[in-house]
């Protein structure tokens, strides 16, 4: 019988996982379907019911859901559990288990265009937000040996540092120190909102001070460069968007529901022929 994935988020009209998944059960020849489920949150926890007795196999979790869903799963993986934020629930007979595969989907493609291991670097995250926790997380787990934070609010960098169970060194700086400091690092992680529209022509720090082999990694994809990626090239930085990120989380996603990692080039060439249709 076909077996049913889905993605559950508010809104999910715009979600582009139906279309990497679905493209990679035919290359595959697997006989499933991945279907985008628009779920309010007054409807989580009916949702999440309705899934296990229809007998879904596995979902990705999407804005606003991340976090409410956890106490509604049957278990969490300890670094979804870390991390406060469930994208990927696997079923197992009849339970539901909850993963997060954001930040080692971040990692992943970061390696790969860094073009060697990140864990001996020394890394900046600008943020302290979700998808900043996500990815200091995952890196401390992975054994990055450096990662620093900062952000416009200490407080949540703070928090952000005291509460990583994972051993690894980590020193807080305002905005304005890492903009002074950033001579010092081999990594830049810009984790904001900033430089997505409508602030598309903004930057959180200025990279006047970043060093000419230095690398620079956007986690946003849509618009393809932001404004901190032009400001790097020109200092002679390398420089990634988003892309690889969104598109290695659903890669594993996918090898965590079928035991199969799926082709991640094939992926990222469905996104980009979809954002490709789009104005922004
Ligand atoms: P996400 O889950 O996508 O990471 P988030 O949890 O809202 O989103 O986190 C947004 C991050 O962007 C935070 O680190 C936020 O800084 P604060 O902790 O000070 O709020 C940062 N951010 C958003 N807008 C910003 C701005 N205009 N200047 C500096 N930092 C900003």
């Amino acid at each position: 019988m076909k077996k049913l994935y889905g993605v559950i988020g508010d809104p999910i009209g715009h979600s582009m996982s139906p279309d990497m998944h679905n493209d990679s059960f035919s290359a595959l020849q697997i006989d499933a379907h991945y279907q985008p489920f628009h779920i309010k949150s007054e409807d989580l926890k009916t949702a999440v019911a309705g899934m296990k007795a229809i007998g879904l196999s596995g979902f990705n979790v999407t804005v606003p859901h991340k976090t409410a869903i956890m106490p509604l799963l049957d278990e969490i993986d300890p670094l979804a559990q870390a991390i406060g934020a469930v994208n990927t629930v696997v079923r197992e007979e009849n339970r539901f288990i909850g993963y997060n595969t954001d930040g080692e989907g971040f990692v992943r493609g970061l390696n790969e265009e860094y073009g060697s291991s990140v864990l001996d670097k020394k890394i900046a995250i600008i943020g302290a937000g979700g998808a900043a926790r996500a990815i200091y997380y995952t890196l401390s787990q992975q054994g990055s040996i450096r990662v620093d934070i900062a952000n416009r609010t200490p407080e949540k960098a703070e928090e952000l540092k005291n509460r990583c169970p994972y051993p690894v060194e980590t020193v807080l700086l305002s905005l304005e120190e890492l903009e002074k400091q950033l001579g010092h690092y081999d990594i830049l992680i810009q984790t904001t909102s900033i430089g997505m529209s409508p602030k598309v022509s903004e930057t959180p720090i200025s990279v006047a001070n970043i060093r000419p082999d230095a690398f620079v990694s956007d986690i946003i994809y849509n618009p393809a460069e932001t404004m901190i990626m032009k400001e790097a090239k020109k200092q002679g930085a390398r420089v990634q968007n988003g892309l690889k990120m969104f598109v290695y989380q659903g890669a594993l996603a996918f090898e965590k529901w079928t035991g199969v990692l799926p082709d991640p080039k094939r992926m990222q060439k469905i996104v980009e022929d979809k954002l490709g249709g789009t104005s922004c």
